[in-house]
């Protein structure tokens, strides 16, 4: 079995990276319950459910566990406090305590609404995370961060609870809508260049089998993904920043994303027009050579068709100065300087990622 350990000062825990591991949840969770009569609380959503629920029943039912499922409603739009309320409510009406344990079963908007709800229902329950989309695999499931959007914004509100366990299983994958599938494999890309040359070219030459969703090569760069990712956020409780390399490409992804009120891309793929975006300010201010630059271009439009890019340069100038993770107006853009290597740059003139934008409209026409 593939085990990757987040080593937290705080606390440590397993990412299990395995196909078929869905069968196994049940065992593997019923070791890691604070007591024997805790309580397991599945928050999932219908098509998880109906694609998925009855594999997870059995599991937990043949390692004897106490479960209730409870399920929300899909999609971003109700990643709300107000969904939190009313489960914590369904939680109390079913006799929830302190033993209690929250599974989330379900892509990364559950993670993160079911990781809030553990972390405030009696001031914090034990939470274990079972993705199923590839971007909650490779990403929103590790980490610790919750959260649930206000009207004014994404994420406004949020709390760090780290999981007890995260299993991945690739196989839930297969049922997984091609656009959400594809989608996640922008990020995986990401991984690649901040921080792995083998995984970036695993991107590049597997791409038949990664979109034909070859399990072999998914679990294997899942696995790549989530030891990345576990690697930075232990790192940064230490030397605080590393993080901020995870933002490859979301600098103008989400100015991209914003800019079109949510609705013209999926995250992923605002990510990877953020990342070409991000190779050519690169060349511009010359910390990514032009090959490199190509490289990571044809990278990501190998994984196209991708959605088209309208908004105006100077609008994305403007969201991005309001971004949230632009600190006093400096805007921290994470640049390559080679494939698996990223630097922090914060002195790119406007005109340059206006320029970047007017490239992309045009790679995204042609
Ligand atoms: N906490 C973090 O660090 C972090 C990081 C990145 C993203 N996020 C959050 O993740 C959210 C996006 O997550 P997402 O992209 O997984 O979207 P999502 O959770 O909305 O899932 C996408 C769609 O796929 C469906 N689905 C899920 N699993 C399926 C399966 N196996 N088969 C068929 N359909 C399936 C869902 O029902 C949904 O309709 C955003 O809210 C974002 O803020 C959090
Ligand atoms: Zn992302």
């Amino acid at each position: 079995m593939k085990k990757i350990t987040v080593k937290l000062a705080s606390s440590s825990y397993p990412i299990f990276v395995e196909r078929g591991i869905l069968s196994q949840a049940g065992k593997m969770i019923s070791k890691l319950l604070p007591s024997r009569k805790s309580r397991c609380f599945v928050i999932t959503v219908a098509p998880v459910l109906s694609l998925w629920g009855d594999r997870l029943k059995e599991s937990l039912t043949s390692a004897k566990l106490d479960f209730t499922l409870l399920e929300m409603p899909d999609g971003e739009r109700s990643k709300t406090f107000t969904t939190v309320e009313s489960l914590a409510e369904r939680m109390a009406a079913k006799g929830a305590d302190r033993n209690a344990a929250v599974i989330a079963f379900g892509g990364g908007v559950v993670g993160d609404l079911a990781g809030m709800l553990a972390s405030i229902y009696m001031r914090g329950v034990e939470f274990f995370q079972i993705p199923t989309t590839l971007l909650a695999q490779v990403d929103a499931a590790i980490g610790g961060k919750t959260g649930v959007n206000l009207r004014t914004g994404k994420n406004l509100l949020g709390t760090f609870h780290q999981p007890r366990a995260v299993l991945s299983d690739p196989e839930l994958l297969t049922t997984l809508p091609d656009r959400e599938f594809r989608a996640g494999l922008f990020e995986v890309i990401k991984s690649g260049v901040i921080r792995d040359r083998k995984l970036f070219e695993v991107m590049e030459e597997e791409r038949e089998k990664l979109l034909a969703r070859d399990l072999e090569v998914m679990e294997r760069v899942i696995h790549d993904c989530a030891r990345i990712k576990a690697e930075v956020v232990a790192a940064d409780e230490k030397e605080s920043n590393l993080r901020r390399i995870l933002n490859f490409g979301h600098t103008i992804g989400h100015a991209l994303e914003a800019d079109t009120a949510y609705r013209h891309f999926l995250h992923g793929e605002a990510v990877g027009w953020g990342m070409a975006a991000a190779a050519m300010i690169g060349t511009a201010v010359r910390k990514t050579s032009p090959e490199l630059a190509q490289r990571i271009v044809s990278c990501v439009l190998a994984y196209s068709p991708l959605p088209e890019v309208n908004s105006r340069g100077e609008d994305i100038v403007q969201r991005i100065r309001g971004d949230k993770k632009t600190v006093a107006g400096k805007v921290h853009f994470v640049l390559p300087v080679s494939v698996g290597k990223v630097a922090i740059y914060n002195r790119v003139p406007d005109s340059v990622v206006i320029d970047a934008v007017q490239q992309l409209h045009y790679l995204s026409r042609n």
